[in-house]
């Protein structure tokens, strides 16, 4: 097991809750924070925020590029090895050489981050969860919310609605149309497939479908074409990390309104902001990180590059960071 080391060193503090290391990087909670030190400095998160985004860098299995949890600490995914890393990708912690980073093996980081977001949520905490639809995160340890925080990602091989793919979602299958979409009509596409076709074609109602999704900034692949992977999530108060991108990434705004904060992903400069409208375009560059403001639960979809030679591509400058050129 290469998580020995790891969860051998914790001690359980005065709140109930262990402390984790992962190399020189100690993790603590108590009521209100998380609290982060390396051998040049520490940092302290409110716990809430904290384990919205350990819960995103754990169910996306560190996702594309790096996940900052803040403008402070993250993970970069090396696909098969992660960086974790305090002050890297800040200006201010560069040029005072407080930075520090650290390479592990992705299963043992892995390992460390399911533990610790398993043992610092408690019973009435749903880090997925918009902030109107949970209790609190606060307190000393009480209780564990696993079923919630080992949610399974929806992941289609081919598409939703597939026979043997992943199922559409209904009241009897534990997912209720959304308090806020509660206007989003149910019905289904006809489909009349040519005798001998019937296992061959499909097509499931989207909106429909996301309109019963019960967790907020959570992009699942609901289509698959080779390496074109459709994305799509539904999205309430604020995108609990910083998202800085190893490819191109596209955004189809379905419903509502989200307002984006785009950075240059190495400094944190700003960039730009964009306010995307039902129906707006917008594709994010490969140089940048991104966080998004959404004030009402919306309909997002996101549409990915899957392809594992891409990060290389645009690292060696093959592949450009934009997406088009006019
Ligand atoms: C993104 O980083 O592009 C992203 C992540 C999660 C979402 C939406 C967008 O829910
Ligand atoms: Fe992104």
């Amino acid at each position: 097991m290469t998580d020995t080391a790891s969860l051998d060193a914790m001690r359980v503090n005065e709140h109930g809750y262990p402390v984790f290391r992962l190399g020189e990087f100690t993790f603590g909670r108590d009521e209100y924070f998380a609290h982060i030190e390396w051998p040049t400095g520490n940092h302290t998160m409110s716990i809430d925020a904290f384990l919205r985004a350990l819960q995103r860098d754990v169910a996306w299995n560190f996702f594309y590029g790096t996940v900052n949890f803040d403008d402070v600490v993250g993970t970069v995914n090396h696909y098969g090895n992660v960086d974790l890393f305090a002050g890297s990708f800040n200006e201010s912690y560069r040029k005072a050489e407080l930075d520090h980073l650290e390479n592990f093996p992705s299963d043992f980081i892995m390992d460390t981050f399911k533990a610790m977001l398993d043992a610092w949520t408690n019973a009435d905490f749903d880090p997925f969860a918009a902030p109107e639809e949970t209790g609190s995160a606060w307190g000393d340890k009480a209780g564990s919310n696993t079923d919630a925080v080992t949610r399974r990602r929806v992941t289609a091989q081919r598409m939703v609605g597939v026979p043997g793919g992943e199922e559409l979602r209904t009241d009897e299958n534990g997912f209720p149309i959304n308090r806020q979409f509660a206007d989003v009509a149910q019905t289904q596409p006809e489909i009349h497939a040519e005798p001998g076709f019937e296992n061959e074609v499909a097509a499931f109602n989207l909106f429909a479908y996301l309109s019963r999704s019960n967790v907020t900034w959570n992009p699942s692949v609901v289509s698959v074409c080779k390496d074109s992977l459709y994305c799509p999530t539904t999205e309430e108060y604020i995108l609990p990390i910083i998202h800085g991108n190893d490819r191109v990434e596209w955004f189809v705004q379905l419903s509502d309104q989200i307002e984006w904060v785009v950075e240059d992903k190495n400094t944190g400069a700003m960039r730009a902001r964009v306010t995307m409208k039902p129906g707006d375009v917008a594709a994010m560059p490969a140089d940048i990180r991104h966080q998004g403001y959404a004030p009402k639960r919306s309909m997002l979809l996101v549409w990915e590059n899957g392809s594992p030679a891409i990060p290389e591509l645009i690292a060696t400058g093959k592949a450009p960071t934009y997406p088009i050129d006019f």
